[in-house]
């Protein structure tokens, strides 16, 4: 009896697969892993909050939805697997069939649009909820229709007369579709500028991120009287426009358990010749102390095509995170559902493929010979992580890096951050800051190529 039931369960199912229902089946979908951006305000094109809604794109819904481009998620599933991600948006193959057998039905049935997840509305102006304190820049930068723009670098004093602990942070452009990146700086008190990529941001704003909330045990300090330095990158697109950046801070009611730093793992040296499909690069670094991993963002330019993060245990290889398909547009922080334990003096590297070919659609110039700099047309590898130092310790500075000196042009690229050909005075972090009047033979407050290159052969003679 019961087991002819089974059966009979069995060929019900095997036979007349039952259309989903979008009230029941569907929406909680859409609703976990679209309308976060697809709804009114939201930063997606159009709504996707009702039944017409995707109807109406029926055709374009399926084909993203089965070519995996929509939800936006590149992580691959392996990587996944081993260590989860607490801000994985990606669709399971079973919601994916759900959502194209329920597109590719005639019938399309809505069911009991009751029982379907109330619509979220309108998206709020900050996705961190109200934020506390909001700074903009003390002025509206002009953005020119097209041609490039060397980065724009702008000081706002926070006035905090005490230190803040930060437990949530968003960075809103309002020129959203000129703005390649916007990094946020903590500038101590008295202190000149740090080295803009190397030594890990305090906020940023990239395609497709912008807003950081930590759990109620975490927050980023923010030393008192600092200033932020908005460091600004705009791509003219055809259309003049101005731009005026903020930021909105939500503090932290208490000091938390664990601090979150950033850094940034960098290789400043890459070299990628014309015309090459499959560039490799990659860097390592030796952890300074005990560090739990909370998250990854790896940043390339348009010639990125895959990436790659792990640790290395005892000579093997454990990928941390693996970027099967990178895409410059959606630059998204990877967050650990339960962050990475890792010990004192372990490696952790990056490594990266670019595709330098005129295969690569979005490739500016494949007869480029492409090196590390600042504008969209050069390129970089960055792997940025957010972490905490569980037993104390230093933090990741540039000294834990084990760079590749391969050649002088590359060392002065990754020093002159505006790229105008000069390393002016808050260029380079604190390593040029010390040098910068020996090196500066001139006096000019410039230090040229040339004088760099002078300077490097009589301390190299020195050393
Ligand atoms: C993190 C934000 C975000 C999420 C989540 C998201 N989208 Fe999108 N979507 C966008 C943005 C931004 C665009 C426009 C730019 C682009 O095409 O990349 C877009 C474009 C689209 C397009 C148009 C594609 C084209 O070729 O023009 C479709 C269709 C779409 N999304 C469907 C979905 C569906 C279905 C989901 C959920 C399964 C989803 N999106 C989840 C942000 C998002």
């Amino acid at each position: 009896m019961t087991l002819s039931i089974a059966i009979a369960i069995l060929c019900i199912q095997a036979t007349a697969d039952p259309v989903p229902t979008y009230a029941t089946a569907v929406a909680p979908i859409v609703a976990q892993a679209c309308t976060e951006c697809h709804r009114g305000g939201g930063i997606a094109p159009f709504s996707l909050e009702s039944a017409a809604d995707l109807t109406n794109r029926a055709a374009m819904v399926a084909r993203v939805v089965g070519d995996g481009t929509m939800p936006p998620w590149f992580a691959t599933a392996d990587a996944v697997a081993a260590h989860r991600f607490r801000n994985d948006r990606s669709l399971s193959d079973a919601d994916k069939s759900t959502l194209l057998a329920w597109l590719q039905s005639e019938s399309r049935p809505i069911g009991d649009l009751s029982k379907a997840p109330p619509p979220r509305g309108a998206a709020p102006e900050w996705r961190v909820g109200k934020p506390d304190v909001v700074l903009e820049l003390p002025h509206g930068v002009e953005i020119k229709p097209d041609g490039t723009m060397p980065y724009v670098n702008l000081r706002v004093p926070t006035g905090f007369t005490q230190d803040k602990w930060i437990r949530a942070w968003e960075v809103l452009p309002t020129a959203r579709a000129q703005v390649h990146h916007v990094l946020v700086f903590a500038v101590p008190e008295g202190a000149k500028g740090p080295m803009a990529e190397a030594h890990g941001f305090f906020a940023a704003y990239v395609p497709g991120g912008g807003f950081r909330q930590y759990d109620a045990t975490r927050a980023k300090k923010l030393p008192k009287g600092s200033d932020l330095l908005f460091q600004l990158h705009y791509t003219p697109n055809g259309k003049a426009t101005i731009d005026r950046t903020r930021i909105g801070l939500v503090f932290a009611d208490a000091p938390p358990e664990h601090e979150v730093h950033t850094a940034g793992i960098f290789d400043s040296q890459l070299d990628i010749a014309p015309n090459d499909a499959s560039h490799r690069e990659g860097i390592a670094m030796t952890a300074p102390a005990d560090l739990r991993i909370l998250s990854w963002m790896p940043h390339m330019h348009t010639r990125g095509k895959s990436f790659r993060a792990y640790r290395e245990v005892d000579g093997v290889r454990e990928t941390l995170l693996d970027i099967a398909h990178y895409d410059f547009n959606w630059q998204l922080s990877y967050d650990y559902a339960t962050p990475i334990e890792v010990k004192r003096a372990t490696t952790i590297g990056i490594e990266a493929v670019f595709d330098n070919s005129a295969a690569n659609p979005v490739n500016p110039d494949p007869s480029k010979r492409v090196r590390w700099g600042q504008q969209t047309t050069d390129e970089m590898l960055i792997g940025y992580i957010e972490y905490e130092l569980p037993n104390g310790g230093p933090t990741i500075g540039s000294g834990g890096m084990r760079a590749r000196i391969r050649d002088r042009a590359s060392q002065f690229a990754a020093l002159d951050e505006n790229a105008n050909g000069a390393i002016e005075r808050g260029e380079g972090g604190e390593v040029v800051r010390r040098a910068f009047d020996a090196a500066d033979a001139d006096h000019d407050d410039k230090i040229t190529r040339a004088e760099f290159d002078a300077f490097m052969a009589q301390r190299n003679r020195a050393n």
